[in-house]
């Protein structure tokens, strides 16, 4: 089978690239060609660990290859995969126009039976505004099928996600689409993947619904750690003694900094404004987002309180600047927020991150970037952890004591044991404990 991805983001290329490994014959599209030659020298663009492997293989085993000829990956595929981007407009609903393009382009150059299958996050009815460009403006007349195939993909496991999901949904009418897409995923058969079919409205809604959800989960344990420090409880005890009850679940209840990347928060926005257009009101992820916003600042206020209110001059050591840890990813991270608000409050910043500095020299040009966590320390007023990356958790503490002005340290991700860092000699602030 043939199948083509458009689209060479985080989702189209793992995608892509997961298919590939699967079997079938992969083309991964992309308007711009210098993403193009960088895959096609065998660099990979984004950071995933073990997607440069993945890559590799499959194109050494000629099932994956990368072009610009959009027009003419579509005439040979079956299945084609959107996996472009839909960015944010100023009113926080999905901009379409890329899917819009696409859809054109496929409906010049359909020539012969299609499925036309959505993999970004899309707002629902998108799926039958694709039909509608395709069926009004094909060159020759022949039969399509457009589906939903929302992605859940992790950054940083996005491999492990595709290679064993939860579940695979799958939103289609016509039984040969549903049919096309059940075989394109029949690896999964093996390890007894629960794949969810239904019709594309519901798919689109799927995607929404899941990570409003779990954006729920975040801000929900947030604001229960901001009442823990209130009432001298441990937000940690109060996730375990939730999550143990299965109905709960113990996930997605860590307390921080609140939710960034590129997903979450375009994708509550987005749901807000669609109910918004609908004539409804989704409070509760209105409230999600309104916690969000609260908590990064509140983060800040955390510093400025651990530094005696005023951070005029005075240094503050960064480590992590990534949304999450395990990518370079800085879209909407919470880390970055907080640095220009230390910046802006007149504060110096020295920070480390292992995959996102590049990323942030080009927003943030007046940080001194670090070598390591150490130099980050040295000479700082305090130091805070803002990512929680593996190589921040085993830090040679009596040495960060040493070289830090003060011992001050501020631990968003609630990584150290806050007893463990009093023995220590630590002044330590951390979140809901
Ligand atoms: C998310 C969804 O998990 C995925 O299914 C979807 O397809 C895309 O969006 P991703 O953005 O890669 O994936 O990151 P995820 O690991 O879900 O974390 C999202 C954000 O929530 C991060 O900023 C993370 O730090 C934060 N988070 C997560 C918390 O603050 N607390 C938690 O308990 C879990």
């Amino acid at each position: 089978m043939n199948i083509c991805v458009i689209g060479t983001g985080y989702v189209g290329l793992v995608t892509g690239t997961c298919f590939a490994d699967f079997g079938v014959n992969v083309v991964c599209v992309d308007k711009d060609e210098a993403k193009i030659s960088t895959l096609r020298n065998g660099e990979i663009p984004i950071y995933e660990p073990g997607l440069k492997e993945l890559v590799d293989k499959n194109v050494r085993e000629r099932r994956l290859s990368f072009t610009t000829d959009l027009e003419g990956s579509i005439r040979k595929a079956l299945v084609i995969f959107i996996a472009v981007g839909t960015p944010s407009r100023n009113d926080g609903s999905a901009d379409l126009s890329y899917i819009e393009e696409v859809a054109r382009t496929i409906a010049r150059n359909l020539n012969g039976y299609k499925v036309i299958v959505t993999k970004s996050t899309v707002p629902v009815g998108t799926g039958s505004l694709i039909e509608r460009i395709i069926k009004n403006e094909q060159n020759e007349d022949h039969k399509f099928d457009v589906a939903s195939n929302p992605e859940f993909l992790r950054e940083g496991s996005a491999i492990e996600d595709f290679m064993r999901p939860n579940r695979v949904v799958i939103g289609a009418r016509s039984p040969q689409a549903i049919a096309i897409l059940k075989d394109l995923y029949s690896p999964l058969y093996l390890i007894e993947t629960p794949f969810v079919i239904t019709d594309v409205e519901t798919a689109e809604l799927i995607k929404y619904a899941s990570n409003a959800f779990l954006a729920t989960k975040i801000s929900f344990i947030n604001e229960m750690a901001n009442i823990c420090e209130e009432v001298g409880a441990d937000v940690h005890m109060v996730a375990k003694g939730m999550g143990l009850d299965k109905r709960i679940g113990p996930k997605f209840l860590h307390p921080g900094p609140g939710f960034g990347g590129s997903c979450f928060p375009k994708d509550t926005l987005a749901l807000t404004r669609i109910a918004r257009k609908h004539g409804l009101n989704f409070r509760i992820v209105e409230a999600v987002i309104d916690v969000n916003t609260y908590q990064r600042e509140r983060m800040v206020d955390k510093i400025k309180k651990a530094l005696g209110g005023d951070i005029t001059g005075k240094c503050i050591g960064v480590l992590g600047l990534t949304f999450k840890p395990n990518t370079d990813d800085i879209r909407e991270s919470p880390a970055v927020y907080i640095v220009k608000r230390l910046l802006e409050e007149g504060a110096s910043v020295k920070a480390f991150d292992p995959a996102g500095m590049e990323n942030t020299k080009r927003i943030l040009q007046n940080v001194t970037y670090c070598a390591d966590s150490y130099e980050v320390a040295d000479g700082s007023d305090a130091l805070a952890i803002l990512t929680e990356w593996n190589q921040f958790r085993k830090l040679d503490l009596d040495r960060i004591k040493r070289i830090l002005k003060a011992p001050v340290m501020i631990d968003l991700r609630n990584v150290y044991e806050p007893q463990d860092m009093k023995r220590r000699g630590f002044k330590y602030v951390c979140v809901g404990r």
